[in-house]
């Protein structure tokens, strides 16, 4: 059957029908996704379409992956150059490339310096293929400091999480979820994570022990229902931190990269962490690539040959990618683009929410804008903008979520609110 494919590099990738690739994949995939009955055939700029040529405004962007939309030019040409100029290629560990290089002093510079109190080294940068792996990146960082510095017996290390929390899938990961969906039967868990409530800075301070050698944080939380702590709490970590020698590490993958109208979310409340973790939009969306940034003098004393690697962790085509992206970054002024924006749709929404009998709340900061709907029902909500031409998801059940490309127009917005109007208006 796959040789009776027919290959349309323009107009997609196949001209099977959308039942045969449902089929295709309720036959052959695990069922490990709630996915929404649309077959995307082509993604460019804010704009999804279907196998009829039916257009959907993406107001997800892969929950932030494809800030720049989809097939950014630049980024693309970088990819399509690799490619074709024949260094895109895996490479084994032992030799040098170029494009890594590269993308480790750009993405080095990209933050501000790391763990400042360490003192004024720079940032050291450890790519790997995605948020999850980088997490564990940062989550070994934070042991090993605790270990090496702090002179904790190797074991009783803690990372303080916070509940409500989204990291990630791998095992270590899932240990910390507080959502059985996410760890129930995959036991034993990896321990040494105390979970405490987002955004409560008192039960941080209980919880913090002699073995406790770090924090690590979603600025705001994503998964969790879009939701924006306190003021003050990112600062009240940092001086917890201060005070008791922890490692504080910001998980950024889909807050950072100007998701919230600022490069990094932190930045919002002025501090600066001892570590940063960035995937989704780092490469634009088109190959897998993560990083965790650290200060240099802690990044040299945690990490000595051999005690992490990846086989494409830093090959050169997410290397590639991951250069042009952060050029793009810059040049087209993402994160102002999402701040203006961002301010303009969310007192839109929040006009529409004022007459909508199902809104609770709309909240956010910058192009990450959730409505938290009255009986938790949000899916229901995104079916009907499915069918009007919006795909968007829900956060936790009750929040619909609002995360567009950062390049997302003023006529792509109207069309947005016309389309919440409808289903949000009775
Ligand atoms: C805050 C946060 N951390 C980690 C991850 C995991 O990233 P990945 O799916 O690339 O492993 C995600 C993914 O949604 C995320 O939103």
């Amino acid at each position: 059957m796959t040789s009776m494919r027919k290959i349309h590099f323009f107009d997609g990738f196949s001209n099977e029908s959308d039942n045969t690739i449902f089929n295709l994949e309720e036959d052959y995939g695990a069922h490990h996704y709630e996915r929404i009955k649309l077959v995307v055939r082509h993604a460019k700029g804010c704009w999804l379409t279907d196998d009829k040529g039916e257009k959907y405004l993406d107001c997800l962007a892969a929950y932030s992956a494809a800030n720049p939309g989809h097939h950014h030019p630049t980024i693309t040409n970088a990819v399509m150059d690799a490619l074709i100029g024949n260094y895109a290629s895996v490479l084994s560990n032992v030799v040098f490339t170029d494009p890594l290089g590269i993308f480790l002093s750009e993405a080095a510079k990209f933050a501000p310096q790391m763990a400042p109190r360490f003192g004024n080294y720079g940032n050291k940068v450890l790519p790997k293929n995605g948020g999850v792996e980088s997490v564990e990146t940062a989550i070994k960082a934070m042991r090993y400091y605790g270990f090496k510095q702090k002179e904790i017996p190797d074991g009783r290390q803690e990372i303080i999480v916070f509940n409500n929390n989204f990291h990630g899938r791998t095992i270590s990961v899932v240990s910390f979820s507080s959502s059985k969906k996410y760890n129930e039967g995959f036991g034993p868990l990896t321990p040494g994570f105390v979970s405490v409530p987002f955004g409560d800075l008192e039960a941080v301070e209980k919880a913090i022990t002699p073995n406790t050698c770090g924090i690590l944080v979603e600025p705001l939380q994503g998964e969790g229902g879009m939701l924006i702590p306190p003021k003050g709490f990112l600062k009240g970590l940092r001086k917890l931190s201060d005070d008791n020698d922890l490692l504080l590490v910001c998980d950024e993958i889909q807050v950072g990269m100007g998701r919230t109208g600022k490069r990094f979310c932190f930045e919002h409340e002025g501090i600066v962490p001892d570590g940063v973790i960035l995937g989704k939009a780092l490469s634009g969306g088109l190959v897998p690539l993560s990083v965790f940034i650290t200060n240099a003098r802690l990044m040299d004393m945690i990490f000595s040959k051999g005690s992490d690697g990846s086989t494409f962790g830093g090959y050169p085509l997410a290397c590639v990618a991951g250069t042009a992206s952060l050029k793009v970054f810059e040049e087209e002024k993402l994160a102002e683009q999402s701040a203006e924006k961002g301010k303009k749709l969310k007192a839109r929404i929040e006009e529409i929410g004022k007459r909508s009998p199902y809104v609770k709340e709309v909240r956010g900061l910058g192009l990450f804008i959730g409505i938290e709907v009255k009986d938790g029902n949000a899916m229901e909500f995104c079916r009907k903008l499915l069918k009007l031409g919006l795909v968007v998801n829900d956060s936790h059940g009750h929040t619909i979520r609002i995360s567009p490309p950062l390049v997302i127009s003023e006529a792509e917005m109207d069309f947005m609110v016309a389309q919440l109007e409808k289903v949000l208006i009775p």
